[in-house]
This record gives C-alpha cells, sequence and structure tokens, in this order.
C-alpha cells in the first residue's frame, strides 16, 4: 500500500509535504535489495548497490532532496530523451520524426514480425538504433563539433558543465561491438545521416556524461517546464518540441516495461543502465532518483518504487 493518493491540483503539493515525502520515499525503499548492478559495460560494475539518491525540482525553482543526491553516475540512456529534443529543435520536429520515427515498434498492429523483431528493430529515439541514429543528426561538421553540440546542449538542461565519466567511456568504447553493429546496419538501410562510427563514438560519450539525481530532476523540470530551466531560466528548447518529446519518453522511455510503467506511474520517463531514472510531471516538475541495482530489462528497482510512490502521494498521474 502506497498511502493515500493526492488529488491533482494542477501544481506540486506545498514544499513541507513534498519534502517529507521525499524523505519517507528514501526511507520506505532503502532496505529494498533486489536487482543486480549492470556489468555488461565493466567500469559500471563497481557502482555500490547501497547508493540511494531522490531528487524532486519543481517548476518554480524549489528542489527537495535526500540521500546520495549529489552522487555521479553516467546518464547512459536518460541522454537519449534530451539529445532528441536537442536534435528536434536544431533540425525541426518534423524532420527528426521522419529521420528515426516515434513508433513503438514501427510495425502494424497485428504483426507477427513485431513479435519476433521488437527488441532488436524498434525504431524510436528511446532505443539504441534510433538514439545512434538521432546523434547522427547532430548538426556539426565533424565529430568533435558533433560531440560539442551534444555536451553543451545537455549542459543546458543541467544548468551546469555536465563532465564525461573518462573511465566509463573508455570501458564501453572496448565493449561497444553489438552498437556498432547496430550503426552500420541502419546506415545499410539509410538510416544513418553521418559516418556510423562516428556516431557511434559520439553517443558512447554522450552515455558516458556524469549526471546526479539532482541534475535529472533539474533536466526533467526543464521538460515540464516547456523548455525553460527553471534554476537557470535559460531556455534550452521550445514548448513546441517538450509536448513531442514527452510523447516519445511515453511511448518507449522504459522500454519493454513502458507500458506498465504508464499503468502504473502515468508520467513520461527516462531510465539509464547506470542506475537513474527521469520523470517529468508537465507543468509541476522533474523527479530524478538513482540506485544501481536494475530488473531484468535494465531500469533501476528503487527508481521505480520511489517513482510510483511520489506519483500516487504527490497525485502527479496524468490519467
Ligand atoms: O548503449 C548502451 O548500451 C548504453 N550506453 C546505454 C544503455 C542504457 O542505459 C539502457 N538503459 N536502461
Amino acid at each position: 500500500a502506497l498511502g493515500p493518493p493526492a488529488i491533482s491540483t494542477g501544481r506540486l503539493p506545498a514544499a513541507a509535504a513534498v519534502a517529507a515525502l521525499v524523505q519517507e520515499a528514501h526511507a520506505r525503499y532503502r532496505g529494498v535489495a533486489d536487482g543486480k548492478v549492470a556489468d555488461y559495460i565493466p567500469a559500471l560494475a563497481k557502482a555500490r548497490p547501497d547508493w540511494f539518491g531522490i531528487c524532486v525540482a519543481g517548476t518554480g525553482g524549489a528542489v527537495h532532496e535526500v540521500g546520495e543526491a549529489a552522487q555521479a553516475f553516467s546518464i547512459q540512456s536518460i541522454s537519449k530523451p534530451f539529445v532528441f529534443a536537442l536534435v528536434c529543435q536544431a533540425l525541426g520536429g518534423g524532420r527528426a520524426r521522419e529521420a528515426v520515427g516515434v513508433n513503438a515498434t514501427g510495425l502494424p498492429f497485428n504483426s507477427v514480425m513485431a513479435i519476433e523483431l521488437n527488441a532488436d528493430r524498434t525504431m524510436n529515439p528511446m532505443v539504441n538504433a534510433g538514439a545512434i541514429a538521432t546523434t547522427s543528426l547532430a548538426p556539426g561538421a565533424n565529430a568533435e563539433e558533433r560531440w560539442r553540440f551534444i555536451r553543451e546542449g545537455l549542459s543546458r538542461f543541467a544548468g551546469r558543465d555536465l563532465v564525461m565519466d573518462e573511465e566509463v567511456y573508455a570501458s564501453e568504447a572496448a565493449t561497444n561491438q553489438r552498437n556498432q553493429g547496430i550503426a552500420r546496419l541502419l546506415w545499410g538501410y539509410g538510416r544513418m545521416y553521418s559516418d556510423p562510427e562516428e556516431a557511434t563514438d559520439v553517443y558512447t560519450r554522450q552515455c558516458a556524461l556524469n549526471v546526479t539525481a539532482h541534475d535529472l530532476a533539474v533536466m526533467g523540470a526543464t521538460l515540464a517546464d516547456g523548455g525553460v530551466n527553471p534554476v537557470t531560466k535559460e531556455r534550452v528548447v521550445d514548448a513546441e518540441r517538450c509536448k513531442r518529446i514527452l510523447a516519445v519518453m511515453a511511448t518507449a522511455g522504459l522500454y519493454e516495461q513502458s507500458g506498465d510503467w504508464l499503468y502504473e506511474i502515468g508520467l513520461p520517463g527516462k531510465s539509464g543502465v547506470a542506475g537513474g531514472i527521469v520523470t517529468i510531471a508537465p507543468g509541476k516538475g522533474g523527479l530524478g532518483v538513482f540506485s544501481p541495482p536494475l530488473d531484468e530489462a535494465g531500469n533501476s528497482v528503487r527508481g521505480q518504487l520511489v517513482t510510483r510512490f511520489l506519483s500516487e502521494r504527490l497525485g502527479l498521474n496524468l490519467f
């Protein structure tokens, strides 16, 4: 039982109530021992399973946090919606949608192929194929310029200069043959828009950018706030882009569990394999949770529990 659900008022509850519920969420789920820290990128296996940080950032700029909310970890797949946002902003949403796709499977409702191929061939910017294609669309004359576009853009979402974790980057670059294969395959299908090897390298860098639960909350709050960072007040992307990005996150942000996530939590979210989850309550704020142990689909176990609890108790569910 999650306790009494709050009625949605269109705003976050009063600051003291949010602060108390953030504390309660941490106390409730601190003892959960399920899940396994990712090790397919060797450097990630060094994370401590007991690291646990939670942060809520409101669109008014108030921030409430508890636990290891300042512990750095690599952003990994949580970079995907933010890079998609930057690329939509630079190219126009229509072009990005046409080039990458925004569907859960991209196949008809009664497709048998979708069942067979879902894990590898879904075409939207939240899964690796679409994410690497999105990175290949970043403006720039070469890989260096495309990387700068992405690093500086993600830093504007966070409101501080984000720095890459060199060890995570080197570790993934040495073991990302599968992503290299995906990029090359897409190149063959005409769905990569710059050199596949370069795009995979820039994608690997973007995934190795270090963030904290606090950063994720602020990044999420920026999308919740129609594209304006509520702490720095800087406009990062247009409001028109935000609602499209959030639709894609709701469709596929939690991979094959996106339907269950939407059913239980009712908000767009995105997970990363280092243990972060960002969730957006449009108009209200962003939630960042960090806890490394993951479930089978690669989503943080405590991150999901905390988000379900706070969505319910803060009255955030959109439905
Ligand atoms: O491409 C990869 O495999 C990683 N850089 C990111 C994967 C990831 O974060 C999956 N998320 N749960």
